[in-house]
Parts: structure tokens; sequence; C-alpha cells
């Protein structure tokens, strides 16, 4: 039975200026990607992520988390259709008893050859894990190869000292690219005019926002977040919506003072940061992780530089009471509601061919010109489950 392609072939040969990025649909190996919560992965339980395409199982011993692939080296069953773990540091196949090392990937026993030789010379693949934040990442690379450090990665700043984090995910029915795209996406504010957030924040929100074309910053250095940011400079903003001289809708405007985000922000493998949303002193980090073709988890965290236990507490606080019910599901999810319907028309690769960007796009065209140059490898269809 002959294999679908991942992208059209055909187009794959078409030129433009970000092609790996068209041929990221599942998005890009040898990054880190966030998986879960800590608070998903007590001592000893067992979690299944599946992360560009890939099946992979977690579990926490001894306070550290380990990663492994879902996929049985015998004959490639899923682990996780029956999970069990005899010992503390050990998986079992529930088929013919194969067992390894979590910590390693060694196959450390046989249940139905118990002097095979294949003992304690072959392995199962493992990932390296990374715990930050509350947030459990895990590098999708080489076998072996040793990992850049998480903060490549990672938003400048996430992994400051001082800066407490607190989030929810949400599974979403879109290719993870429309994930970073509508956060670039500067002409898109129509969408979130009606949101109960800002007159809570009262804070200014102009229908349409447009940073000058080459009025933006690339962080694109060999070390280091390689990200794009928009500071809202040189921006002209539209608080009307008029069709022939007749205003139909309006942004909320409290004035200029009022105006809340600070810039805006991409960063690889695919991590949006927004400084001052939703208010002063707040960053949203929402990350974007390919689950498969079509479904990405997208990680919607938000961060606070808190000096002691007592801010920390009063941001947690405002988090669960606040951000949660206004930001997250009064104005993010509606990003979520844009991305999910723009998937039935980029479902079809054509479409990223034939979308009807204009000028003021240009940002999501410099996002995927990025990608496309510092883009390590594209994560192909023979790394499916
Ligand atoms: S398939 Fe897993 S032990 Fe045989
Ligand atoms: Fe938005």
């Amino acid at each position: 039975m002959a294999t679908q392609p991942l992208v059209d072939p055909e187009l794959l040969q078409r030129k433009t200026s970000w092609q790996p990025y068209f041929a990221a649909k599942l998005g890009f190996r040898d990054h880190w990607y966030v998986a879960c919560f800590s608070h998903e992965l007590g001592e000893g339980a067992v979690v299944l992520r599946q992360i560009m395409g890939e099946g992979i199982l977690l579990r926490r011993i001894d306070g550290a988390v380990y990663a492994i692939r879902d996929r049985c080296i015998h004959r490639g069953v899923r682990l996780s259709e029956k999970v069990e773990c005899h010992t503390a540091d050990t998986i079992s196949c529930w088929y013919h008893g194969f067992t390894f090392r979590w910590a390693t990937g060694d196959l450390c026993a046989v249940f139905g050859a118990p002097e095979s030789t294949a003992i304690g010379k072959k392995k199962i693949e493992t990932y390296p894990v990374s715990e930050a934040k509350g947030l459990v990442f895990v590098y999708i690379g080489e076998q072996g190869a040793t990992p850049p450090p998480l903060a490549h990665d990672c938003p400048p700043n996430f992994l400051d000292d001082d800066n407490v984090v607190e989030g929810e995910a949400r599974m979403v029915a879109s290719n993870w690219r429309l994930g970073p795209e509508g956060g670039l996406d500067e002409i898109h504010r129509y969408l979130h005019r009606e949101s109960p957030l800002l007159l809570n924040i009262q804070g200014s929100m102009p229908l349409g926002h447009t940073a000058m074309r080459g009025q933006f910053e690339l962080i694109d250095g060999e070390d280091g977040p390689r990200g794009i940011i928009d500071r809202f400079k040189a921006e002209k903003m539209f608080f009307d919506a008029e069709i022939d001289g007749v205003t139909v809708a309006k942004g909320v405007n409290f004035g200029a003072a009022k105006r809340r985000a600070v810039y805006s922000s991409c960063w690889m493998p695919a991590c949006l940061k927004v400084e001052g949303f939703p208010d002063d002193g707040v960053t949203l980090f929402e990350w974007y992780v390919p689950v498969d073709e079509t479904t990405h988890r997208c990680f919607i965290t938000f961060g606070k530089h808190c000096a002691d236990a007592a801010g920390e507490a009063a941001f947690r606080r405002e988090y669960h009471t606040r951000w949660l019910p206004l930001a997250i599901d009064g104005f993010l999810s509606q990003d979520i509601m844009a991305r999910e319907s723009s998937q039935h028309y980029y479902q079809n690769d054509r479409a990223w061919f034939e979308e009807g960007l204009i000028g003021e796009d240009f940002m999501l065209i410099e996002w995927r010109k990025l990608c496309s140059r510092r883009q390590r490898t594209v994560q192909s269809l023979d790394r499916l489950l």
C-alpha cells in the first residue's frame, strides 16, 4: 500500500523563501517541546503524549522525569496500550515482556525469553527531559545527541528565577503553524473587539494595528533563542470600522496610555511571547506543540516576576480568578476558534500558495523565513506512530 506523502510533492518543488516551513507540517525536530505540566506527573505516574506524530511515554521516578518512545523495539506495539511497570524504574511490554529501563532505555529482561542474548544489548529510544517553571520539556532529536540548552528554545526571560508561571493546555484542531501565525497577525484585533477582558483591564485595543514594513527585530544568532519581535514602533492604530464613511464597529479606546501589550514576538520552535498581556506586568507565553498534521496542543501560560512568596501567591490567585476566565476563555479562545476555522482551508497544501495575504501580513512571511533559515530538521512521515 502506497503511503500518502506528508505534503504534496509537486508543491514541495515550488520556489518560496520558506520551503522548509511549508514542508514542516509535523514541525521541526532537534528542538525542545513542552510535553505536559509538572503537576500532571505525580511520582510513579505515566503520561502518554503525541508530539510531532511520535508517541512518547513519560514517568516520574524519585522526582525526576524520564521519557521513552511508545513503540516496542520487538514487534512495534504501543506500550501505552497496557502500561506495565512491575518495578519503579522499568516498563515491560504487555506482548512478549521486553522490559526496558526508563532512564537509559536498556533492555534488561525478556519475560518470554529470559536467556535472550538481546538482553543488555538493545535499547528503546529515550528522550532528554528538562523540567522548568512547572512545565516538562522533551527534546526530540537524534538518539544520543547532546541537546542544546533548554534556554535556546524558550523565549527570553521565561526561565528567569523570579518568573512565576501559571497556565492551561488546550487541544486545538489545527496545524501547529496556524498558532504562531495567529499570534504574529497584526491586523486581527477586530476579532477581539468584544472580549470581556478589555473592559476588565480598561485596556485600549484598536481594530487594526499596523507595524510598518521593516520595523521588526530579528533575533537570529547561532546561540540562544531565535525569534521575531514587533515592538509596535512606527505603528498606526485604527479604532473605527467604516463602510462607505459609516462607522459600523469600534475598537475599545481608553486612550493611548491604556495600551497594555508592550510587544509581541514569536520564538522557535513555536512560542508566542506578548509582554504586557493580559495586563501590565504579566507576560503571555503560548506554546504550540504539534500533535499530528491537524492538531496541536496549546500550552497557554502567563508569567509574572514576583519578588517574594506573597507576590507569587497573589499572582497565582489572580490567574485562577481573573486571567483564566477573562484572558484564556474570554480572549485567547477567540484565537483558537480562528485557527480551527482556518484549518479547513490550510489542510489543503495548495492553500499555502493560494492564500490571500496582503502587504500588512508581512510578519507572517518573515516568521516563515526565519523558521526556514534556522530549522534543524523537518519532521518526516517515517517517524510517525
Ligand atoms: S512486541 Fe513488545 S515484547 Fe514483543
Ligand atoms: Fe489574538
